[in-house]
C-alpha cells in the first residue's frame, strides 16, 4: 500500500501522537496544535495523566476534535486499529515507552515489551492503514560513552548499559531496516539529549512519580520543599567545576524539533541530499516528500554541569538550594552535548531558550503545581 501523502496543508494533516500525555509529548501536542495540524493522541496513562491534555486544551483553545483521546497501550492492536479506522492518520510521532534508565535494569521484561514490541505492534499497525510516516523519540544514550564532543550524528553509536537505551537503539535500527524493505517509509529518529523546562504558563510540565530519577525534577522537589537536599552525582569529573556536564534543552523547544521534523518529511523544507544527511536519503516521492532515515540531535549546543543548573535553578527561585557531593552513579558519562548543525541546516530549527529560560519555566510549573497534576 502507498504511503500517506504529507504534501498537504497542516489543517488536513492529522498526526497520531503515542504518549501524548506525557512530558515531551504535551507540550508536542501544543506547538502542534498552534501549528494547525489535527492530533490524535494515544496513551495508557501509566506514568502521566489526562489533565495534562486538559491544559493543551486550555493553553491552544482547541476545544473541539482536533484534539482527540484514546486511552489505550500502543500494544493493544485491536485499540490501535481502531483509532486508525476512526481517524485518517497521515503521521505519527511516538514517545509512548517507559524511560527510566535504572528501573529498566530491575524490569528488562516490562522494558523490552513495553518499548520495542510495543512499537512493532505499532508499526505493523500504521503499515496495514498505510501510514509509512514515523518520528521517533530517540536519544543521546544511543551513543553511548561518545567518542568526540561535540557530539554529531555520525559519531558512532555504542552498545547501551542498561535496557532502556538498548530499547532506544534497536528501535532506531528497525526503523531503518523498514525503509530498507520497503522505500516507501519516511522515519525520522529524533536524538534528544535533556529535556527540561516547562510550557510557559506553568499548566503543563514534567510530573515524575515517586522520588524523581533525574537532576531537573529532583532540583524543583527540592526548591519547593518537598525534597530536602540535592544529591550531586560525583564533583572528581575532568569538566570546569568536576560535576557531570549535559546539554539541556527547553522542552518547547524539542517539541518544535518535531514539529519541524514533520515539515521536512513532507518535503516543506530542507535540501534532503544524501551528502547533507550522512544517513539513507531515498529519492523523494513524486508529490515531493521524503522516503528514507533522517537522524538528527535534539540539542542547545551547550554544556552544563550539574552544579551551574543548581545555580541557574537558585536564581530562579530566590532560594538557595542545599546539596551534598555523592559519589558517582553507576554508567554515567562526564561530559555529553550535542552538535546540531544538521537540525538547523536541514529542519531549519534551532533552540532558542537557554539555561535560565529553562529553570524559570520549570520553577513557575513546578511552584504552581507543587504535587503535578494530582491536585488538578
Ligand atoms: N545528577 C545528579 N543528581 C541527581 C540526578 C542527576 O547529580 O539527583 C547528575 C547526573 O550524574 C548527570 C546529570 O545530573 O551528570 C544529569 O542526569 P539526569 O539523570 O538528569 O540525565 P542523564 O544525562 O543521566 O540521562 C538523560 C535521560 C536518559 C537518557 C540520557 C542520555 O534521562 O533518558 O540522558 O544521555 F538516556
Amino acid at each position: 500500500m502507498a504511503n500517506k501523502s504529507l504534501a498537504k496543508d497542516h489543517a488536513d494533516t492529522c498526526v497520531l501522537v503515542t504518549g501524548g500525555a506525557g512530558f515531551i509529548g504535551s507540550h508536542t501536542c501544543v506547538e502542534l496544535l498552534n501549528q494547525g495540524y489535527r492530533v490524535v493522541v494515544v496513551d495508557d496513562l501509566s506514568n502521566s495523566s489526562e489533565v495534562a491534555l486538559d491544559r493543551v486544551r486550555r493553553i491552544t483553545g482547541v476545544d473541539d476534535d482536533r484534539l482527540a483521546f484514546y486511552e489505550a497501550n500502543v500494544l493493544d492492536r485491536e485499540a490501535l486499529a481502531q483509532v486508525f479506522e476512526e481517524h485518517d492518520i497521515d503521521a505519527i510521532i511516538h514517545f509512548a515507552g517507559f524511560k527510566a534508565v535504572g528501573e529498566s535494569v530491575q524490569k528488562p521484561l516490562e522494558y523490552y515489551w513495553n518499548n520495542f514490541a510495543g512499537t512493532l505492534v505499532l508499526c505493523d499497525v500504521a503499515r496495514d492503514h498505510g501510514v509509512k510516516n514515523i518520528v521517533f523519540s530517540s536519544s543521546a544514550t544511543v551513543y553511548g560513552e561518545p567518542e568526540f564532543i561535540p557530539i554529531t550524528e555520525d559519531c558512532p553509536k555504542h552498545e547501551a548499559t542498561n535496557p532502556y537505551g538498548q530499547t532506544k537503539s534497536m528501535l532506531e535500527q528497525v526503523l531503518t531496516d523498514l525503509y530498507v524493505g520497503d522505500g516507501e517509509w519516511n522515519v525520522v529518529l529524533l536524538r534528544y539529549f535533556n529535556p527540561i523546562g516547562a510550557h510557559e504558563s506553568g499548566l503543563i510540565g514534567e510530573d515524575p512519580k515517586g522520588i524523581p530519577n533525574n537532576l531537573l525534577p529532583y532540583v524543583a522537589q527540592v526548591a519547593v520543599g518537598k525534597l530536602e537536599r540535592v544529591g550531586v552525582f560525583g564533583d572528581d569529573y575532568p569538566t570546569h567545576d568536576g560535576t557531570g556536564v549535559r546539554d539541556y534543552i527547553h522542552v518547547v523547544d524539542l517539541a518544535r524539533g518535531h514539529v519541524a521534523a514533520l515539515d521536512w518529511m513532507g518535503g516543506k523544507v530542507g535540501t534532503g541530499k544524501a551528502d547533507t544527511l550522512g544517513t539513507l536519503a531515498g529519492e523523494p516521492a513524486a508529490d515531493g516528500t521524503r522516503r528514507g532515515v533522517g537522524i538528527f540531535n535534539l540539542g542547545t549546543g551547550t554544556g552544563s554541569s550539574v552544579l551551574d543548573v543548581i545555580h541557574a535553578f537558585e536564581r530562579a527561585c530566590g532560594k538557595t538550594l542545599p546539596y551534598e557531593v555523592k559519589p558517582r552513579r553507576a554508567g554515567d558519562v562526564a561530559v555529553n552535548y550535542a552538535a546540531c548543525d544538521k537540525a538547523r541546516e536541514e529542519l531549519g530549527w534551532t533552540a532558542q531558550y537557554d539555561l535560565e529560560r529553562m529553570c524559570a519555566d520549570g520553577w513557575r510549573w513546578q511552584s504552581q503545581n507543587p504535587d503535578g497534576y494530582a491536585t488538578a
